[in-house]
């Protein structure tokens, strides 16, 4: 099994640096899904109340027979479950439907600034941190103001700030906004939807060293210092997208997938975003 990089988080706690990310893994095929990718050799998985699956991901860890204590889950707080009472409500329902103790790390989904609750909710992760009700706290797709918002009214800084990042979205201004507070960029997405795969700085990577697309594309987002969460359903792919250890794109390669950058989401902006 691959020995996995961590990456260090600023409450001093750590993360593995790959992940596996289980949004649209269906909930009648998660435990299953989520036992193949443990036994494949991931240690960290990323899931969410609004993904359906939670208790999967706690049948797959438990069939999967790998410790608890090795294993680093995730989950997030949907944005209708914003503010205190009910972002309470959403962990301590999180952690029976999952059926563990604690949680490794929790998230704020998207901020949702139109409801103006997403400092109101980071004062209740604060207090489930501190209760041990979670160990870690985070944000996901959090701009640089609502980062600023946060850490400004409450003092506490995430841990994670969970973005839509990939070849044609680097978001390089984001990335070192993270970086100035100490907040580790974990990328969603990250193989983009297969949009540049074909891109001759990937393509061209991919034929030096052997790999394909994917592996140079995580590859990149791990030599960039991001977390990378990808999924998949099938475990051929799974061990594909977790074999990334043994090659190392050069500063040439970097350079030329850094010129891929478009901006293109292929999710909702963050700072209009308000499904609830
Ligand atoms: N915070 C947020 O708002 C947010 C939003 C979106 C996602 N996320 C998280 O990020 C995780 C990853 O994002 P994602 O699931 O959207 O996308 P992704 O991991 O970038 O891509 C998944 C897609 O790529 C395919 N794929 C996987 N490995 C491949 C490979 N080696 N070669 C070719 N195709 C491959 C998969 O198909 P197969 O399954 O058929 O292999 C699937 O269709 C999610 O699962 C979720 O945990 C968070």
């Amino acid at each position: 099994m691959t020995d996995l990089p961590t990456l260090p988080l600023r409450d001093g706690h750590s993360i593995p640096q790959l992940g596996f990310g289980i949004w649209q893994v269906p909930s009648e095929t998660a435990a299953e899904i989520v036992q193949s990718a443990l036994e494949t050799g991931y240690r960290l998985i990323d899931g969410a109340y609004i993904y359906g699956n939670e208790a999967g991901l706690g049948e797959g860890l438990r069939r999967s027979g790998v410790p608890r204590e090795e294993v680093f889950i995730t989950t997030k707080v949907w944005n209708p479950d914003q503010g205190q009472a009910k972002a309470r409500a959403s962990v301590e329902r999180s952690l029976k439907t999952i059926g563990v103790e604690q949680l490794d790390l929790v998230l704020i989904h998207w901020p949702v600034p139109t409801q103006d609750l997403y400092v109101e909710t980071w004062k209740a992760f604060i207090e489930m941190r501190d209760e041990g009700l979670v160990r870690s706290i985070g944000v996901s797709n959090f701009n640089a103001d609502h980062l600023d918002r946060i850490v400004g009214e409450t003092g506490e800084v995430p841990v994670i700030n969970q973005i839509e990042l990939n070849p044609s979205l680097q978001q390089p201004e984001l990335r070192a906004a993270n970086a100035r507070h100490g907040i580790v960029s974990q990328a969603w997405t990250p193989l983009g939807n297969a949009r540049s795969f074909e891109a001759a700085p990937i393509a061209e990577a991919a034929a030096r060293t052997g790999k394909s697309p994917a592996q140079v594309i995580l590859r990149w987002h791990i030599q960039l210092g991001n977390s990378v969460i990808p999924r998949s359903v099938n475990p051929v792919r799974q061990a594909e997208n977790l074999d990334i250890f043994d090659f190392e794109l050069t500063a040439a390669e970097m350079a030329a997938i850094a010129t891929l950058d478009v901006g293109l989401r292929t999710g909702p902006d963050p700072s209009v975003f308000r499904l609830l």
